[in-house]
């Protein structure tokens, strides 16, 4: 090797330090931009302290480089960082990885994005941003998650020049237009959203080209028109949702080509036509569900080749024909809802018998024949629901030894026979209803151990005899035993049942008094039960009277006398519904409690201060109505009505004084916790517990209230909850509610009527219901940290929820829990989903969100999708 002469190092050195510079230059350029990002965005986590020039870049939090130095990836995901988006860290010239995924990052997204031409993975989700989504193109993009934001405008036509796109999702954002044409050039897209948008118009029939799509998810737009034939060209597909749209037309028979399909969702639509027979030829189907459409025709037996479908769902339609005998067949078949469609004569005889079944509903068809022994083979099946069809012969005895049973919906049939013992004894059954049947014999002579049972009717059958003094549960809370042939007296131990909330026995031969335990009713007043119904045809022979048809007996407190007051600070009216309150509380404790250390809740329309009797150290809770405009003219009896209110979910209105410029609010104390302060530390079995309670509060109030109070505004703030997790309400007045409307407007929580109009209702407190049940849920709320602001929570939990991963949008928290209650869990989202519809009328009523949570938190196995049905 020759020997290097001194000219010649001297220009290599030159050249070393050359490019070292260049080099150094190039760190102090990334240097630069990192923290031009870092000043433009807050930071309150103090997560990116170490992001100072003393530490080198590379060490940062949530900056990785490779061997060069070279920044590759941003990643702070869920960090809390707040404000704009600042276009340096698409400068960075090699970054590929950029991840600020649910963070408060709000602002327009910078339109120069696209001038990165290194960045492959960007990741945008769970933010605030609004404005439109930039137009542009990265060419070695491959995954473009811009999800769960406010963006809003059409899809850019650009972005079909994303030809490297793998994946794209835009669900859960605000936009508006048509699906972009040219989006069907990215043909390596393997996975599309664009969920929960209001996208309008047709599916481009182009999306045929999209060979490498495994996942399509559209579903909550508006989109309309025919679902094109071409979809049946993307052969690698295996779930394909368009739910809730405005789909037309039949469902293409090339959708029978799908050969890896294992989801096929299309339910809420106005489909029509038969269901093509080549959708029969996908064997690898799991769910299929083409619920809520027009759909016609026969099942054809060729359903038999669904060898691997769980989950079948063709309720709501109008099939009519045989249910085929094939799905007798089908090992993995789980849940069989048929509901509200045109089904005739028989069901399969062996149905249940090799399937595994859990959940069957075949109810409102045109069935006819006996109800198959083997329904109950799986031992897993809890609910089955025949109601409305023409069945008939008897219980079969198979069903009688069901243990797993919940719940059962056989009524309007024409079943006959006796009730068999083994059916009166088992265990889990908290929903019994074999109404309007040709039932017969009696009831009395057996020892009934139905120890879940909550809601039995037996009406209109032939049932004669007494009436047995027990059904070995002591939650019954309806009983309906109207319309038989019963006779004897109504057993006094019916007295003892502490959450019965209505009986009636009318339409029999009952004789006898009404017994004090159930008509003067010590222990009703002590219980959680105000309105108790006795409806009651008498026998010729009975006292007089007692005879009156529909005897009702309304439990109240009685209102004490208003006083009058003066002191120096005017005249006052003062009333009392407590009479313990009445006796130690006086105007002066009111007034004195009003100081500053004595505040318990700022709310929007007054402060909320804790008070004490000086007489006997009584507690009470003052709000103060300071506002003279918000007293309502009606005042007095507003507040007698509501004073008479009294359930153990419910904060005790206890008494109420007003002069002419102010009014306060007298409620007990009581002692605990606002829900919005533990929420997130609870483990699914209290958050359950807490719901459940918030539920019993809202049915008690809207329906055996009269009139209907509102709940009012209120927030998982307004929320107490004890050290049993007893969870209690806080009560507004209805004419208060002039006040709450503007809460609302400028709450996360409105119900988006409110925001047009002040004639509230009771779907209000409903939708505010929803919104607490998805908190429960997901451990999330508007004020959260780690909530990438949607435009509402609500939306956010669809677009999440329909995703059908629990996953997804459980609370991490109690993620655990979800193993063994994944069912419920997904039954309440479903709820909560309900609830929150914009529709008030879609909502369902407070006695029906009742019912489904009850019945949501008793089922246990697992159902991965149920829908609300009005069979539940
Ligand atoms: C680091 O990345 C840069 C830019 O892509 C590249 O030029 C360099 O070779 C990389 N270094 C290593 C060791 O991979
Ligand atoms: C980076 O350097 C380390 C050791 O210096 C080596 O083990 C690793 O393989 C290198 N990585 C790349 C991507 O070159
Ligand atoms: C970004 O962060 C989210 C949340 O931690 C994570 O799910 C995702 O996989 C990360 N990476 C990319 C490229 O999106
Ligand atoms: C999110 O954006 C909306 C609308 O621009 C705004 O009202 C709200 O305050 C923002 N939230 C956060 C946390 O930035
Ligand atoms: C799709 O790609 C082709 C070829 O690259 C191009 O000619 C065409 O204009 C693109 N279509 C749309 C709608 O962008
Ligand atoms: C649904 O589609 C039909 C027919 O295409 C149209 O007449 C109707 O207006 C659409 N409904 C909505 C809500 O867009
Ligand atoms: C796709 O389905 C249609 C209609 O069922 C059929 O005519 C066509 O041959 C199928 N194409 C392929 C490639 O299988
Ligand atoms: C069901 O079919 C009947 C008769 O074929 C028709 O009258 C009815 O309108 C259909 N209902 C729906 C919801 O399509
Ligand atoms: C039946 O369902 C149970 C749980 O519900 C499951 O463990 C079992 O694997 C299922 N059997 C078949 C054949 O699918
Ligand atoms: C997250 O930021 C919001 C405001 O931007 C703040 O109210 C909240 O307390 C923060 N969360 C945490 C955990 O620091």
């Amino acid at each position: 090797m020759a020997k290097k002469g001194p000219h010649q190092t001297c220009s290599m050195l030159l050249m070393f330090m050359l490019l070292f510079l260049n080099s150094s230059m190039l760190h102090a350029q990334e240097l630069e931009l990192l923290l031009s990002f870092k000043s433009s965005i807050n930071d309150p986590l103090q997560y990116l302290s170490n992001w100072n020039p003393s530490v080198t870049f590379c060490n940062w939090q949530g900056i990785t480089c490779n061997n060069s130095s070279r920044i590759m990836v941003i990643d702070l995901p869920g960090k809390n960082i707040s404000g704009k988006l600042s276009l340096s860290v698409f400068q960075l010239p090699y970054i590929e990885t950029i991840n600020l995924s649910s963070n408060q990052l709000s602002g327009q997204i910078p339109h120069d994005i696209f001038s990165s031409t290194s960045l492959r993975f960007l990741n945008l989700s769970n933010n605030n941003f609004t404005g439109s989504i930039p137009r542009g193109s990265i060419p070695c993009l491959e995954k473009l998650d811009l999800s769960n934001n406010m963006l809003e405008g059409k899809i850019p036509t650009e972005i079909g020049s994303l030809s490297n796109l793998k994946f794209l999702d835009l669900g859960g954002n605000v936009l508006v237009g048509t699906i972009p044409i040219s989006l069907t050039n990215i043909t390596s897209l393997e996975f599309l959203t664009l969920a929960s948008n209001q996208l309008v118009g047709q599916i481009p029939r182009e999306l045929g080209q999209m060979r490498s799509l495994k996942w399509i998810y559209l579903g909550y737009n508006n989109l309309s028109g025919q679902i094109p034939k071409e979809m049946g060209e993307l052969t690698c597909l295996n779930h394909l949702d368009l739910v809730y749209n405005n789909l037309t037309g039949s469902i293409p028979s090339s959708l029978g080509n799908l050969t890896s399909l294992l989801y096929l969702f299309l339910y809420q639509n106005k489909l029509t036509g038969s269901i093509p027979k080549s959708i029969f030829g996908l064997r690898e189907l799991i769910s299929l569900d083409l619920s809520d459409n027009s759909l016609s025709g026969d099942i054809p037996e060729l359903i038999v080749q669904l060898q691997n479908l769980e989950i079948l769902h063709l309720f709501s339609n109008n099939f009519t024909g045989k249910i085929p005998g094939a799905l007798s067949s089908l090992p993995r078949l789980k849940v069989l809802q048929l509901w509200s469609n045109n089904f005739s004569d028989e069901i399969p005889k062996d149905l249940g018998k090799q399937n595994n079944l859990t959940v069957v509903d075949l109810s409102t068809n045109s069935l006819t024949g006996k109800i198959p022994e083997g329904l109950c083979s799986s031992g897993n099946l809890f609910k089955l629901i025949l109601f409305s069809n023409s069945l008939d012969g008897e219980i079969p005895k198979s069903l009688s030894t069901c243990k797993s049973l919940q719940r059962v919906r056989l009524q309007d049939n024409n079943l006959s026979g006796e009730l068999p013992i083994e059916f009166t004894k088992l265990p889990l059954v908290y929903f019994l209803d074999i109404s309007s049947n040709n039932f017969s014999g009696r009831i009395d002579t057996r020892k009934w151990e139905m120890t879940s049972l909550q809601m039995l009717s037996l009406s209109r059958n032939r049932f004669f005899g007494g009436l047995p003094d027990s059904f070995g549960s002591d939650q019954i809370e309806t009983l309906d035993l109207s319309l038989n042939r019963f006779s004897g007296a109504i057993p006094r131990t019916y007295g003892s049942l502490s959450e019965l909330v209505q009986l009636n026995v009318s339409g029999n031969k009952l004789c006898g008094e009404i017994h004090d335990e159930l008509s003067s009713c010590k222990k009703l007043v002590k219980n959680p039960m105000w309105w108790f119904y006795v409806a009651c045809i008498l026998g010729a022979s009975v006292v007089l009277a007692l005879a009156a048809f529909g005897i009702v007996l309304i439990r109240g407190r009685k209102i004490l006398e208003l006083k009058r007051v003066e002191n120096d600070d005017g005249i006052w009216e003062l009333q009392f519904f407590h009479p313990k309150a009445s006796k130690s509380v006086t105007i002066d404790d009111i007034l004195s409690s009003k100081k500053e250390e004595n505040i318990i809740h700022r709310g929007k329309k007054g402060l909320s201060y804790k008070g004490k009797s000086i007489i006997n150290d009584m507690q009470f809770m003052v709000k103060e109505i300071n506002d003279v405009k918000s007293i309502p003219l009606n005042f007095w009896p507003e507040i007698a009505e509501f004073g008479k209110l009294q359930h153990p979910n419910i904060v005790e209105l206890i008494g109420a004084c007003r002069s002419d410029k102010v009014a306060y609010l007298v409620y007990e104390y009581v002692e605990g916790t606002n829900l919005s302060e533990i929420l997130r530390s609870l483990s699914w079995e209290r958050r359950r517990k807490i719901a459940f309670g918030i539920a019993k509060a809202l049915r008690f109030v809207h329906c055996y209230c009269s009139p209907a109070v509102l709940v009012g505004y209120k927030s998982t703030e307004k929320i107490m909850v004890n050290g049993k997790d007893e969870p209690r309400l806080r009560l507004s007045l209805p004419d208060l509610l002039s006040i709450d409307t503007k809460c609302f407007i400028s709450s996360a929580y409105a119900a988006p009527e409110i925001k047009n109009s002040k004639d509230t209702n009771e779907k209000i407190d409903i939708y505010e219901f929803g919104f607490i049940l998805i908190e429960l849920l997901t451990g999330k709320s508007p004020a959260d940290a780690e909530f990438g602001f949607h435009e509402s929570i609500v939306e956010w939990a669809r677009y999440c929820y329909s995703d059908c991963h629990l996953d997804m949008w459980i609370d991490p928290m109690i993620k655990e829990e979800a193993l063994i209650n994944q069912n419920e869990m997904v039954e309440t989202m479903n709820l909560a989903l309900h609830c929150t519809a914009t529709e008030p009328t879609a909502r369902p009523s407070a006695n029906d969100v009742f019912k489904t949570l009850r019945s949501a938190f008793r089922t246990s196995s697992c159902v991965s999708r149920l829908h609300f049905s009005s069979s539940f």
